[in-house]
């Protein structure tokens, strides 16, 4: 087990660097034009692609890996995701950090010995955080802003004393390269975060970009939802069920006198659609259309929209910057409980009559909450176009 360690610690110390505007460098590799960047580079790890797959990887020789150590700064409001992986032997033995309810999580097989752990301090806060893997012995520790995050300890004797100091030892961000089948704790990949001024052991080389153009990582960014006009998000009202007698609730904030297109929609398949509410950033208003109601609202002012829905009644609570109080407008409402439990809810676009999740009019602009039933609704969990952010906004 020692025997693969010491490399394998090192593969876990890399850095990566390079400044936002610096890919794109073209390098002829054989026939194919390969894209390469610094590993220093600001790399945004959740862009659109096989979610699995890493964003970028490099791989080296073991025998000119000398140090064990790697720190990144890493920065993401998202919960959950995948962010640094490096293997050797082809993958036989393998570590990977990712997040985990806001998290550190590390799982690593050595020798066919499998280890987890997750701890340390809460780092989905959006703020850059300096991360440090190193090994030491037989420890793998992870350090948090200069401080011990989380140690992990591997025991028993080593089975062999003499290395085996040769072979290639990979690297990659944003995604593994095995099976996702050998991961003890499953999560979801995809991170809607950024890495940048990595480190990674004492590797120089460039690393290879596995997907056509890196998307940015913004200066400033707030935590929300952001649609950027090319797709919507939608999910089937069933996995929110409604109980007998209560109602459901719907809420919205953000800055609504940015937004422009559809912020929701409620249809069943193969009715009329029952609910639509629709911002306008040139008549600065937020449109909500239920059958042939319509209530419009100013949105210079507005923070916070409520929808209501009761078994005879929907409401709507509008909560202003200026006011303390609430707007409560109503309209009668029928059958919105079996539409409710055969329909389908999307946010940022207007739901089409078939099945096939075919959209229009989506919305461009940035959600910074929404809540179903009182929970943040988190839309790595609803089938959504790939443009859409779904733990940050630009600021
Ligand atoms: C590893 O070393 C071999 C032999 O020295 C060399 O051909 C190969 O290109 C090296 N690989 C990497 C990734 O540096
Ligand atoms: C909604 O449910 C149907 C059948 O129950 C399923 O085929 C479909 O994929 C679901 N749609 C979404 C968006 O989850
Ligand atoms: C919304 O954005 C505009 C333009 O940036 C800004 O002037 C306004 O103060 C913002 N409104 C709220 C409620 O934050
Ligand atoms: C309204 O939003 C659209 C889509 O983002 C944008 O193209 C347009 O310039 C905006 N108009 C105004 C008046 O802000």
């Amino acid at each position: 087990m020692a025997v693969f360690w010491k490399p394998m610690a090192a593969g876990l110390l890399l850095t990566v660097s390079l400044t936002l505007l610096g890919w794109g460098v073209e390098v002829q590799g054989g026939t194919q034009a390969k894209k390469v960047v610094s590993g220093e580079a600001t790399v945004y790890l959740g862009q659109d692609r096989d979610i699995w797959r890493p964003i970028i990887h490099t791989a080296s020789n073991l025998s000119d890996i000398s140090s064990i150590k790697s720190t990144f700064q890493l920065r993401t409001f998202d919960p959950e995701g995948a962010i640094f992986y490096g293997d050797t032997k082809n993958g036989d033995d393998w570590f990977v950090l990712g997040l985990k309810d806001g998290l550190p999580l590390m799982q690593f097989s050595i020798g066919g010995n499998h280890v987890s752990a997750e701890g340390g301090p809460q780092l989905n806060d959006g703020k850059w955080h300096k991360l440090e893997v190193s090994n030491q012995n037989n420890f793998v520790i992870l350090d948090v802003d200069g401080s011990k995050g989380l140690v992990v300890g591997m025991g028993g004797p080593s089975k062999q004393t003499e290395e085996v100091q040769t072979g290639e030892l990979r690297l990659a961000l944003g995604g593994i390269l095995i099976d996702k089948e050998k991961m003890m704790i499953q999560f979801d990949p995809k991170m809607d975060g950024c890495v940048r001024e990595g480190s990674w052991l004492n590797l120089r080389a460039p690393w290879e970009v596995e997907v056509e153009e890196l998307w940015p990582c913004y200066q400033d960014i707030i935590p929300g939802s952001f649609f950027p006009g090319t797709g919507f998000a939608v999910l089937n009202t069933s996995v929110f069920p409604v109980e007998d007698g209560k109602g459901v609730n719907i809420e919205f904030r953000g800055n609504f006198t940015l937004m422009h297109g559809t912020i929701l929609s409620i249809r069943a398949p193969g009715q009329e659609i029952m609910l639509t509410l629709m911002a306008d950033n040139n008549t600065q208003e937020v449109t909500l259309t239920f059958g042939s109601e319509k209530i419009s609202m100013k949105s210079d002012d507005l923070k916070k929209l409520v929808i209501i829905f009761e078994e005879e009644m929907l409401q709507v609570l509008e909560v202003r910057a200026k006011f303390q109080g609430l707007q409560i407008k109503s309209v009668r409402n029928s059958g919105f409980l079996t539409t409710w439990r055969n329909g389908r809810i999307a946010f940022g676009g207007l739901l089409g009559e078939g099945e096939d999740n075919v959209g229009s009019q989506f919305l461009t602009g940035c959600l910074e909450m929404i809540q179903v039933m009182g929970r943040d609704l988190d839309l790595d969990l609803t089938v959504k176009h790939p443009s859409i952010v779904s733990h940050s906004c630009p600021a």
